[in-house]
């Protein structure tokens, strides 16, 4: 397993590119499954996940070529195949968002059960029961479940939790439905809405997109299309905390500050300033870090998927900060690494307490997930003297390039494979 060995405490400088959202680029290359034809897809960000996604889809029977870097060429010719393997959706449960586009393109389909994860069992009851309301029939069965049906047919969806996977799967199974589809309590994730603006450009008639209802009129046919993916907003995020801990004087390019409304609020409670400067993010902080309290929520709310990076802040803040995990039932494995540089957290069920004014000081700490193993660079970067990181496989996954772009801001930090 590779590692990063961080030297850390520097003031990093620079400016720091956003690459393409992760969380838009998964749908929406599932989302080619619907119709005949080719697709140009740029800014696609180059990671792990969507390199399996790729490989899936062309285990599907789709042909991907990449023209060059963050672009992609897809010919859909004529699906081959509707079943997805458990060798490829166990390395990534988000490979269930083929279901609902091999469902409206072949009636039927055939995918392993995504499995839970480190931060949570995470079932997909609710993508099976809106394909139900839809029509097709379930069953679950062997590690897999299958669906089929000889129409889907529109329907009302109520969804029991904004599901963010859950409503794009539900979207690509309704856009060719017979008749109107709504889904309510649809989640409102920007990355949804990248998915329906790309739908609609490929003829699909949605409504009522970014809000929480979706209307969606089925059509007969689709067409292929070429689409850009909106950048990433949790990397900005990420790079945005970053500047803060080491000296302000990175500044984040390509991001939408639009996309973090709720997350730039609890900086500016921190006393954090995050501001578009002629075009780049500019971050301004305070002499102090002030505590805070944050509960995370489905979007526009503080998301998830940032927590663990704000942890290290509050870490260094003055005062007791509180963070409550309200999505996933297992979300706080990094309290005990950051524990492990100096911090002072403890969990208590699904409500985090982190005391400040800590001084983060190098040792060895493992990636558990994703979004905790960035939070562990971003502790390794500030903390004094060294950070070994092990099991960095889990933040490749959602960050291109991480070890070049941060050496590109005079980060002392090296992979060692
Ligand atoms: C998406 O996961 C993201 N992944 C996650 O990002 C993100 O953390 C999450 O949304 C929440 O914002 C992708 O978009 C590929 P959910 P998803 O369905 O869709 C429960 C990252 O770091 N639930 O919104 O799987 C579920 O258990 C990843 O990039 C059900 O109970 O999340 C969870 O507690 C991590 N039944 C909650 O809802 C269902 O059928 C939210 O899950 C579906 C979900």
């Amino acid at each position: 397993m590779a590692k990063y060995i961080i030297k850390g405490g520097k003031k990093l400088k620079g400016i720091i590119e956003i690459k393409g959202a992760k969380n838009a680029t998964l749908p929406i290359l599932a989302a080619a499954l619907l119709a005949e034809g080719v697709y140009n897809f740029s800014n696609v960000p180059e990671l792990k996940d969507v390199e399996v996604m790729m490989n899936l889809l062309r285990h599907l029977g789709l042909k991907i070529e990449k023209k060059e870097p963050h672009k992609y060429q897809i010919t859909n010719k004529e699906i081959k195949n509707t079943e997805a393997p458990h060798e490829l959706v166990k390395v990534m449960r988000a490979s269930f968002l083929v279901m609902g586009p091999l469902l409206a393109s072949r009636k039927k389909a055939r995918v392993s059960l995504p499995g839970g994860c480190a931060i949570g069992a995470r079932p997909v009851n609710f993508h099976l029961n809106g394909f139900e309301n839809l029509g097709a029939k379930i069953t679950v069965g062997h590690g897999f479940v299958s669906a089929e049906t000889k129409e889907l047919i529109g329907a009302e969806i109520n969804l029991p939790f904004p599901t963010v996977t859950g409503t794009e799967n539900l979207v690509m199974a309704a856009v060719k439905a017979k008749g109107k589809t709504i889904i309510n309590n649809a989640a409102r994730e920007p990355e949804v809405g990248d998915l329906c603006n790309l739908l609609n450009k490929m003829g699909a008639k949605i409504t009522g997109i970014d809000a929480d209802r979706l209307k969606i009129e089925g059509v007969k046919e689709l067409h292929a299309c070429d689409y850009k993916i909106i950048p990433d907003r949790i990397e900005a995020g990420t790079f945005i905390i970053l500047s803060a801990l080491t000296g302000g004087g990175v500044e984040i390019k390509n991001a939408r500050l639009d996309y973090l409304i709720s997350f730039v609020k609890k900086l500016k409670e921190m006393g954090i300033t995050a501001v578009d400067v002629g075009g780049n993010i500019n971050v301004k902080i305070p002499e102090k870090l002030k505590a805070i309290n944050v509960m995370t929520a489905p979007y526009p709310g503080f998301p998830t998927d940032l927590q663990a990076q704000l942890m290290v802040l509050m870490s260094l803040a003055r005062g007791e900060s509180v963070v409550e995990e309200i999505i996933f039932e297992n979300r706080f494995m990094h309290a005990r690494e950051l524990n492990r540089l100096g911090a002072n957290i403890s969990v208590s069920g699904r409500k985090a307490t982190i005391q400040g004014g800590r001084k983060l000081i190098g040792a060895q700490v493992t990636a558990t997930d994703l979004r905790a193993g960035a939070a562990l660079v971003l502790a390794g970067l500030t903390a004094k003297n060294t950070t070994i990181i092990n099991e960095i496989e889990h933040i490749e996954r959602g960050y291109e390039d991480l070890v070049g772009r941060l050496q590109g801001l005079g980060a002392d930090i090296k992979k060692q494979p």
